[in-house]
């Protein structure tokens, strides 16, 4: 079969079977911004993160020297893909969880035998339109069924109709965006979700030095910065706020006695914002947390798995042990 080179992926579209659009709406993120800035600690849910322009600087952050987590990952994916699609069998059914470029994906649907299905989710809903496109484009026979919305609320997944295994795929260590606990809540979520029998596949950044960790989250260009400050001007655009991007500065600390990367913007002055006629003051100094990406050693993260009702069947790491990918099962129900 006739597959394009690297240089001919960019501009490929194909029609695909369904897009489902679910995505919250604005409302949603009015809601979140006012509840958030009303707090003692301020903060925006990081989902908000990612309209379109968010979704293209983080994949600017993919390619950038610092950011080893996307081509740490690549590298384990191509190589554990051949024991995945013998574990996987044939016709399997791909389900990605906060899919975004859909870049990994093409690595397990090359090892896949016969691949039936692949529902890509992602809350960024043009970015997801166009990479559900692309890869309908590079795997004609494929079903592709995109669903945008916040994978985090129960939604309906779109009926299954191939007879191969369920796999889910959670890449980009996006799982260390929720609390320890919420993670184990949205894992357990998709184990039941996805059904017995099932496989997950979840990438997972590891705890490592203070002096790797900081730069991946704060890169020498800014690109880092301009995705955290882009979320501020998404609120000024879509809500009508008057956030100065110019007063706030990007910050990213790595506490390492819990494992936990926290991003905050950081007020350069005393001032104030307004939305929808409420006042909002930020003292100098005074962080806006937009974000956090949780570390875990590969023990703790089994643990957290099994408590979420997986079993975990393997799991990978680069010679560095930088990253980790994990093989779970959906373990079948207590006797
Ligand atoms: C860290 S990026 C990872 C992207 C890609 N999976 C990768 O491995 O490079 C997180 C992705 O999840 C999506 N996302 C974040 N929060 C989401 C939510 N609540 N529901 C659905 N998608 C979400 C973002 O739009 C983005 O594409």
């Amino acid at each position: 079969m006739y597959k394009p080179g690297p240089d001919e992926i960019g501009d490929l579209a194909a029609d695909i079977a369904a897009f489902h659009d679910m995505a919250p709406d604005m409302l949603d993120f009015r809601e979140a911004l006012i509840e958030g800035l009303s707090g003692a600690r301020k903060a925006i849910p990081c989902r908000f993160l990612y309209d379109e322009r968010g979704s293209q600087l983080f994949d600017q952050i993919c390619e950038l020297p610092e950011y080893y987590p996307t081509r740490t990952e690549i590298g384990i994916l191509r190589r554990i893909a051949p024991a995945i699609a013998r574990i996987a069998g044939s016709g399997a059914q791909l389900i990605e969880l906060g899919s975004g470029s859909s870049a990994k994906v093409g690595i397990l649907l090359d090892a896949l035998d016969r691949p039936h299905s692949y529902v890509p989710i992602d809350i960024s809903r043009e970015h997801l339109r166009a990479a559900a496109r692309r890869i309908q484009a590079i795997y004609p026979r494929l079903r592709v069924e995109a669903v945008c919305a916040d994978f985090g609320q129960s939604f309906d997944l779109p009926a299954m109709q191939g007879e191969g295994r369920r796999i889910g795929f959670y890449p980009g260590s996006t799982i260390g965006n929720l609390e320890p606990v919420e993670a184990i809540a949205f894992l357990g979520g998709w184990a039941d979700r996805l059904g017995r029998g099932a496989l997950m596949i979840v990438g997972v950044d590891l705890r490592k030095e203070r002096a790797v960790l900081e730069p991946a989250y704060d890169d020498a260009q800014g690109v880092t910065a301009a995705f955290s400050l882009n979320v501020l001007a998404r609120a000024n655009r879509e809500l009508g706020s008057d956030f100065m991007l110019d007063g706030f500065r990007h910050r990213a600390l790595y506490d390492a006695a819990t494992g936990r990367m926290g991003i905050d913007l950081i007020s350069l002055v005393d001032q104030s914002v307004t939305l929808d006629g409420r006042r909002f003051d930020f003292a100098q100094g005074e962080p806006l947390h937009i974000e956090n990406s949780w570390k875990y050693s590969l023990d703790d993260f089994q643990a957290m798995a099994r408590r979420a009702g997986f079993t975990p069947a393997a799991v990978w790491t680069d010679e560095r042990a930088l990253f980790s990918v994990h093989l779970l099962e959906v373990a079948p129900p207590a006797r």
